[in-house]
C-alpha cells in the first residue's frame, strides 16, 4: 500500500505558539507544511506571507508548501522563491481571460472557463527554473479540461475539496470524480485540499489523493500523532 502523506495546514494552527505548534506537528509525523497564503481578493479571506514564511522556513527543515490563493501571482513568485519554499502552487483561476467583478467573487470562490494557458505554464516554468516543485490548484468548480495540456508540466495538481478562503468547512464530495479522473491521467502528486477528517480521508485515498491536507481536523485535535495516524488509514 501507498504511504499517505499528511500536510499540515498551518492556518489553525495557534499563530501566538507557532514555533511550537511546527514542533509538536513534526514530532506528531506530519510529512510536510501547507502554507495558506490569501490575498482577500482570489480568496475572501487574508492570511500571511513572505515575512511569516521567512521565519517558519528557519523553524523546518520539512517540506513548505505554498498555496498562493492571490491575485497576480506571477508578479510574487520571486518573493516565494526567495523564502526557499521547496514547492508553490499556483491558482488556475489567477490566470483568467475573463474580466474580474471582485464585488462579486467576494464571498463564492472564483470561477473561470477561459484560462490563459500560455501565461500558466510560464508560471509554471519560472518555478521550476528555481528547482522548486511547481504545481496548479482547481477550485471545486474548475473542470480538469480547462488545464489538460498543463498537466505534464506540473509536479503537483491540488484539488480543493472545499471554496478557498477558510479552515473548517466541509468536504464536496462532488470534487471525488475529478480526483479519479485526475488520477488516470496524472502521475504526479496529487494533493486534496479541504474538509479532511476521519470520514472524508478514506474516499480521497481510494480516488487517488497521494497528499491529504489538514487544518482544524490537526490543529483542532488533543493528541496531533493519533489524529496524523488515523488520516493516514
Ligand atoms: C482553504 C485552505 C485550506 C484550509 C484547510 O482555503 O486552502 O488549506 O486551511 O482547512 P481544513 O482542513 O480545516 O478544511
Ligand atoms: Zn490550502
Amino acid at each position: 500500500m501507498k504511504k499517505i502523506n499528511i500536510s499540515a495546514s498551518l492556518l489553525s494552527a495557534n499563530f501566538l505558539e507557532l514555533g511550537k505548534e511546527i514542533e509538536r506537528s513534526e514530532v506528531a509525523g506530519v510529512d510536510s507544511f501547507h502554507l495558506d497564503v490569501m490575498d482577500g481578493h482570489m480568496a475572501p479571506n487574508i492570511s500571511f506571507g513572505p515575512p511569516i514564511i521567512k521565519w517558519i522556513r528557519e523553524k523546518t527543515k520539512l517540506p513548505l508548501i505554498a498555496h498562493l490563493m492571490i491575485d497576480n501571482p506571477w508578479l510574487f513568485l520571486n518573493d516565494y522563491i526567495k523564502c526557499q519554499v521547496d514547492a508553490i502552487l499556483i491558482h488556475a483561476e489567477a490566470y483568467t481571460n475573463e474580466a474580474i467583478n471582485h464585488q462579486l467573487i467576494k464571498k463564492e470562490s472564483r470561477k473561470t472557463t477561459q484560462i490563459d494557458l500560455a501565461k500558466l505554464n510560464y508560471s509554471l516554468e519560472q518555478i521550476k527554473a528555481a528547482h522548486i516543485k511547481a504545481g496548479i490548484v482547481l477550485n471545486p468548480e474548475t473542470s480538469l479540461n480547462t488545464v489538460n495540456s498543463t498537466l505534464d508540466k506540473c509536479d503537483i495538481v491540488l484539488i480543493m475539496s472545499v471554496n478557498p478562503g477558510f479552515s473548517g468547512q466541509i468536504f464536496m464530495p462532488e470534487v471525488l470524480e475529478k480526483i479519479k479522473e485526475l488520477r488516470s491521467r496524472f502521475n504526479g502528486e496529487i494533493e486534496v485540499d479541504g474538509g479532511i477528517n476521519i470520514e472524508t480521508a478514506p474516499s480521497a485515498i481510494k480516488n487517488g489523493a497521494d497528499t491529504l491536507i489538514t487544518a482544524s481536523y490537526l490543529y483542532g485535535s488533543k493528541n496531533y500523532k493519533k489524529t496524523i495516524q488515523s488520516l493516514r488509514g
